[in-house]
């Protein structure tokens, strides 16, 4: 039976005729839909937001790495289509959930999206049917949640249905790396699930890396995240030590990286921000807590980085104070409210923790995002505003928060007064503002 239902699925996949099923059509899962949709399979993707699903249908993209003009014709083909309806994850071969796992207000793990997909996907599992979870999450999600729900007396997994994690990687923004040709890493709960999980992403990547384990894939992106956060953060401890022995950060890294072997520069911020960075170590932390184990550099990391925008705020207030003039009741622009460049993606950007700050100091806040027109900081809504010269001459200062490419930065430099820049993003250019750096 087993060898049926592995040997039937593994030819659909291979001739491409599996119907893929995507729940949660997000940055991850409209990318990954989309992906599988150009390799020719039929792809449905589920989603509870009903205003994403009309958007898909009609197709346009919400997504900054998917073109409409990219996802219209797989929609026009019939080869990717959306629907609310949980009903569609009966006709699905393959179903890889995408879900959010964000915190809670306590920091610890809401995995209540996971197991909110995985009861939908339990009230329709099927025989010969592979289950993948892509979303970042703690060691042992797969097994602990996942697998008790869809595991029992009618289906057995590795015989009747298949289960595996693999982790997604996209980087959003970035044009070089994108999600068909990341490698992927794959870990089953059973050898055949590995080895279809394989087959599966195999047909739209260039290269598979197989795991022992379910825990060991979750583990794998957890590592790769606590790797940046950790550097993020002792590379921000740098700059603050920087400061106060009166050493220019940037030129140090700039130097360091000159060595071919041995080192690779991260560079200090006003803080994390994302769905992963901030939240990914946190995952991981919580869990080794459960084990007894305290992740000294994972709490760290986040102390630092989570200290960053009070840094910022604290520094705007010494420049401010240097020109005889208090942050309170100043006018202070912030350029850049994504929580990197290039992309429209507010969550979690410490752009907004500057502005709840400079606002409980007293300070007048605008911003200007070209990749942001509005947007709501607790119950206030804000706009986008144009960065004319009249409104840089309003401000007592600007802070480059967020360096966007889209940006006239040497209109910034001739008519603002005072530029706190976050990123470096002005280093060796010219113009009347008096900048200061992290
Ligand atoms: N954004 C990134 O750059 C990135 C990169 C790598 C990994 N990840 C991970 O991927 C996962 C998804 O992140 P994202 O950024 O795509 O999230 P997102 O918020 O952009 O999208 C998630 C989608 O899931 C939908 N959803 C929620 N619950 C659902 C349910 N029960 N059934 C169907 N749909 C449901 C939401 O409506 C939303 O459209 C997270 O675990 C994240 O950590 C994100």
């Amino acid at each position: 039976m087993a060898s049926t239902s592995l040997t039937l699925l593994q030819r659909r996949l291979m001739s491409h005729h599996a119907t893929i099923g995507i729940v949660g059509l997000g940055y991850v899962g409209l990318p990954l839909a989309v992906g599988f949709a150009r390799a020719g399979f039929s792809v449905i993707g589920i989603d509870v937001d009903a205003k994403r699903v009309a958007a898909v249908n009609r197709g346009d993209s919400y997504i900054l790495d998917i073109a409409g003009a990219d996802l219209r014709p797989l929609v026009r083909a019939g080869s990717l289509r959306a629907t609310a309806e949980e009903r569609a994850l009966d006709r699905c071969d393959v179903v890889i959930i995408c879900v959010p796992t964000p915190l809670r207000k306590t920091r610890e793990p809401d995995i209540s999206f996971i197991v909110d997909a995985a009861d939908r996907i339990a009230r329709h599992l099927h025989r010969g049917e592979l289950i993948i979870l892509e979303s970042t999450t703690y060691p042992g999600t797969t097994e602990e949640l996942i697998l008790p729900r869809l595991d029992g007396r009618r289906f057995k997994v590795g015989r009747d249905f298949f289960l595996a994690f693999s982790p997604e990687r996209v980087d959003p923004g970035n044009r070089q790396f994108t999600t068909t040709n990341i490698p992927k890493v794959v870990g089953g709960q059973t050898p055949r699930c590995s080895a279809l999980a394989k087959r599966l992403y195999e047909q739209i990547v260039p290269r598979v890396v197989t795991v022992s384990s379910t825990r060991a894939a979750e583990m794998v992106k957890l590592l790769e995240n606590t790797f940046r956060s950790v550097n993020i953060g002792l590379v921000n401890e740098m700059a603050l030590m920087c400061h106060r022995l009166n050493l220019n950060v940037w030129e140090i890294i700039d130097a360091a990286k000159t060595k071919p072997f041995g080192f690779m520069p991260f560079y200090p911020g006003p803080g994390l921000g994302g769905h992963c960075l901030p939240i990914d170590p946190i995952y991981l932390s919580w869990k080794a807590r459960m084990h007894g184990f305290e992740a000294r550099f994972i709490e760290l990391a986040a102390q630092v980085n989570e200290y960053m925008p009070h840094y910022v705020v604290e520094r705007l207030g010494a420049a401010l104070n240097e020109a005889g003039q208090a942050l309170k009741g100043s006018r202070v622009l912030l350029v850049g409210m994504a929580y990197k460049k290039n992309v429209n993606d507010i969550r979690e950007s410490p752009a907004l923790e500057i502005a709840r700050l400079l606002g409980e100091r007293g300070a007048r806040v605008a911003y200007h995002d070209p990749h942001v027109p509005g947007l709501r900081l607790d119950a206030v809504s804000l706009r986008s505003q144009p960065l004319t010269p009249a409104l840089l001459k309003r401000q007592q200062a600007v802070v480059i928060v967020t360096d966007h490419d889209r940006v006239n930065y040497a209109r910034l430099l001739q008519h603002a007064r005072l530029v706190l820049d976050t990123r470096n993003r002005l280093h060796g250019v010219r113009g009347r503002a008096k900048v200061v750096t992290l």
